[in-house]
């Protein structure tokens, strides 16, 4: 790491509407060769200055240079010019493309200035592969690609444009832990290689293991930039959300009687190949005020699990109880009112939120054709609707830049995320199904949140939570089951709950 700047941001100024500013007179700078993080609350703006620095945004105010000189990044075509690079916070891909074709894309080699040279595109990117330890088979289309292997060729797409300022927005929330270990290599090599990291991230203990500076931002402004070597990571989310933080924990005091959710033997077979059997004469339940959480590797029928509770795929045998009636064959649309389910999805922008609607709309989702939002003739209570969805912003922190009419696209990934839950949670319901509900989430609001699971527990609520997150299902369970290649290979209760047993069931070796 040199001394020399490769980004100066100076005096940033941006503001999205007349009334908050999503970046204020930051002075941010990173020097070349280092890996600089970028952390702070969800909605603080960081990603919004990294835009600006990849030329989406124009700044309201303020000067960027690179490597010393004052440049004017339009757009990203400016930006790409510049050698800078941006892997952003969700992915695009032509899904129907090979990968190498989307790494190419734009920038292809041509033969007789026509068609694509797929051999000296291949070999190009072979080489890069090879010089920075990244292996991915490139002949595999986009739509049948993991998401670590889709973010192995967004880093390509960069490397193949020569970029050497590489900007990474959350680029381990969407990684199983074994491909974040992969990704914090590929960091490593990339920085031995010369390149310059901007990482945005809210996993501290990733920053701590790879980052050389950090700074931290708070509603907009910068509190100040650290060597990662002079401050802990509990100092910093202090400066990050300007308090001390606790660990929630379940104190096990369950005496629940009534059955809520039960799953009897059923067969399901996995999402992206009919062949394969994901869940196995997979039988749970659960009861009145109990949390149930699944810890498994990702990919061992949890998302098949999900999917069959709340509809959205069909079991092959077997049967699904919510309070003792079959909902097997029910519509999605009856398991969330009439067999009260709720549902916290993995995937908050596909199934979790119409993103072109408001946020108050978006607070209602599932409801707004229900009482009080509806009259019986169709027609929409607005005032309902505002009621509730600013109880849910004010309750859930939902920041949002136009008192509930911004459109949610315009939230920032985080709170995004507590819209869905502060919706799920506050909706009238016997049965919570839970994955992944952190996911993108800042220190400050992954406690909150994690205090509010278990407030609805204390409800009486019976809930279902599915996360890789282990400490997540430890603080939070009061009985765990592991899974294994879509079979129950244990189960822990209680004080017995722990980190060595259920990394033991994990693996096998119970
Ligand atoms: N296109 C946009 N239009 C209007 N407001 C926006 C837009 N993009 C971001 N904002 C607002 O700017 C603020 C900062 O958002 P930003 O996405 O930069 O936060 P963030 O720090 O990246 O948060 P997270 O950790 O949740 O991703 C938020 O209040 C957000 O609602
Ligand atoms: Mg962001």
């Amino acid at each position: 790491m040199s001394k020399e700047l490769a980004v100066e941001m100076l005096n940033i100024s941006m503001k999205f509407n007349e009334k908050t500013y999503a970046n204020k007179n930051v002075n941010f700078s990173v020097l070349k060769g280092e890996v600089h993080a970028l952390v702070g609350e969800n909605g603080a703006g960081k990603s919004t200055l990294l835009s600006v620095l990849f030329g989406i945004y124009e700044p309201t105010f303020g000067e960027i240079k690179i490597n010393g000189i004052q440049q004017n990044i339009s757009n990203p075509i400016v930006a790409n010019s510049l050698k800078i690079g941006m892997v952003h916070q969700h992915f695009h891909f032509v899904e129907i493309f090979k990968l190498w074709e989307n790494i190419s894309l734009g920038a292809e080699i041509k033969k007789l200035k026509l068609f694509n040279n797929k051999k000296q595109i291949i070999k190009k990117i072979s080489i890069i592969m090879k010089e920075n330890d990244l292996t991915l088979n490139l002949n595999k289309l986009a739509k049948n690609a993991s998401v670590g292997e889709l973010q192995k060729a967004e880093i390509l797409k960069l490397l193949y444009r020569d970029s050497e300022i590489l900007i990474f927005d959350e680029p381990t929330a969407v990684l199983t832990p074994l491909e974040i270990e992969g990704f914090l290599n590929v960091l490593k090599t990339l920085k031995n290689n010369g390149k310059t990291i901007i990482l945005i991230s809210h996993k501290m203990k990733e920053i701590e293991k790879v980052a050389d500076r950090a700074t931290v931002i708070r509603k907009g402004e910068i509190v100040g930039t650290y060597n990662m070597n002079e401050v802990s990571i509990d100092d910093l989310s202090v400066k990050m959300v300007g308090r001390n933080l606790k660990v929630i924990k379940n104190t096990h005091n369950f005496k629940g009687e009534e059955q809520v959710l039960k799953i009897n033997n059923i067969n399901v077979t996995s999402i992206n190949n009919k062949k394969i059997q994901a869940l196995k004469n997979f039988s749970l339940d659960i009861k009145a005020g109990e949390i149930l959480g699944i810890a498994g590797v990702e990919g061992n029928g949890q998302s098949e699990l999900a999917n069959v509770i709340s509809g959205l795929q069909k079991v092959k045998s077997g049967e699904i109880f919510i309070k003792n009636i079959k909902i097997n064959d029910k519509s999605i649309y009856s398991r969330f009112h009439t067999y009260k389910m709720s549902h916290i999805p993995l995937d908050r922008q596909k199934h979790g939120l119409i993103l072109d609607f408001n946020v108050l709309e978006n607070s209602v989702l599932q409801d707004i054709g229900e009482k009080p939002f509806s009259n019986k003739l169709g027609i929409i209570n607005k005032y309902e609707i505002k009621k509730r969805g600013l109880k849910i912003i004010n309750k859930y922190d939902v920041r949002d830049s136009n008192g509930g009419y911004a459109i949610t696209r315009s939230l920032s990934g985080g709170n995004q995320q507590k819209l869905i839950i502060g919706r799920e949670l506050s909706r009238e319901s016997d049965f919570i199904l839970i994955y992944q509900p952190t996911r993108g989430l800042d220190v400050g609001s992954i406690e909150f949140i994690h205090s509010q699971i278990i407030e609805a527990k204390k409800k009486n609520k019976a809930i279902l939570l599915i996360s890789y997150e282990l400490s997540e299902i430890i603080n939070l369970s009061d009985r765990v089951i592991v899974i294994n290649s879509g079979n129950v290979v244990g189960e822990l209760v209680g004080n017995k709950i722990n980190y060595d047993l259920i990394g033991k069931m994990m693996m096998g070796n119970n």
